[in-house]
């Protein structure tokens, strides 16, 4: 059954239904026989409008978890005052279809007054240069987007009580800063991070993908391409920044100018000289057309 997927070629069929569940309350109980049990809880955090890449991340919690939660929230702490809270794209019938497919238990998906009531006022922030570089530059989308990820992470923290928690490794810098929180502050979850998952010529999927014109679509491919070059330059020249000049090649022929093309520490996102000792994350972020897009890759340490 063919359910008029924005994704080409993405072909929704039917099966098990997940149980969705609107209430903090409400998903406690539904999730305390199996913790009285022992058995591990796997949380998959979600915006919705679902693509492969979170659907490879519901996979990975099915094949290693007892019971299975996909949080659905467009959360709107995490979205700046121009960002495109309003026009994000949303679906959640498909969403849980395709839930249900993944083998998803039970879907989280509360109203925003749910998890922000009147009178909201706590927040969760890790401070400090792995928020205020990169997207948290306040220049771009800023620490307060972190703040607003870090705050909606922890209270689905706190509600769900997850053994294991996946996200994708295409929101590099989201995954380090929510590593960060959970060890400073012990939350008892392991984050699993997931490999970023691609259309065929290498474009990251992303549901912000769907405003890209076919022109600007076309473009876009340009990133992966970038940081495909960046990687090989980098290895073959033992230099990062000749890494750095063949992705700004690579985007330039695209008529693509990054808002930022950086070389980091893939852990702490502090600035890196060279190649040797560490991971190395080579991070983009770029407007094509419509939709502001992000990918990265890691570089692993030359031996020696
Ligand atoms: O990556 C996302 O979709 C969001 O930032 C997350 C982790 C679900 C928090 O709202």
């Amino acid at each position: 059954m063919n359910l008029d997927s924005p994704f080409p070629g993405d072909t929704v069929t039917t099966s098990a239904a997940a149980r969705v569940l609107r209430g903090v309350e409400e998903l406690r109980a539904a999730l305390g026989p199996a913790r009285r049990e022992g058995r591990t809880i796997g949380l998959v955090p979600t915006m919705g409008f679902l693509h492969e890449g979170h659907v490879s991340l519901l996979r990975a919690a099915r094949a290693e978890c007892d019971v299975v939660v996909m949080s659905l929230f467009v959360n709107p702490t995490q979205f700046g005052p121009n960002e495109d809270l309003d026009s994000y794209p949303r679906d959640e019938e498909r969403d849980l279809r395709l839930a249900g497919e993944a083998g998803v238990d039970f879907v989280f998906a509360p109203v925003v007054e749910e998890l922000y009531p009147d009178g909201f006022a706590a927040a969760v922030e890790v401070t400090g240069g792995l928020t205020s570089v990169l997207d948290g530059d306040p220049a771009r989308r800023g620490p307060g987007h972190f703040r607003g990820v870090t705050t909606v992470v922890a209270k689905l923290f706190n509600i769900v009580g997850p053994d294991v928690a996946y996200f994708g490794q295409k929101d590099a810098q989201q995954a380090a800063v929510i590593k960060r929180m959970v060890r400073d502050l012990d939350f008892p979850v392991r984050i699993e991070v997931m490999p970023t998952v691609r259309e065929e010529d290498g474009l990251a999927m992303s549901s912000r993908n769907v405003y890209l014109e076919p022109a600007d679509r076309a473009r876009a491919v340009a990133l992966s391409h970038a940081l495909a070059a960046a990687e090989q330059q980098a290895l073959a020249r033992d230099s990062l920044d000749a890494g750095l000049a063949a992705a700004r090649i690579e985007l330039a022929a695209a008529a693509i100018e990054p808002e930022y093309l950086e070389a980091r520490d893939a852990e702490t996102l502090e600035p890196v000289e060279g190649l040797a000792g560490r991971p190395i994350l080579v991070a983009v972020a770029a407007q094509v057309g419509g939709a502001r897009l992000i990918d990265n890759v890691v570089i692993e340490p030359l031996a020696g």
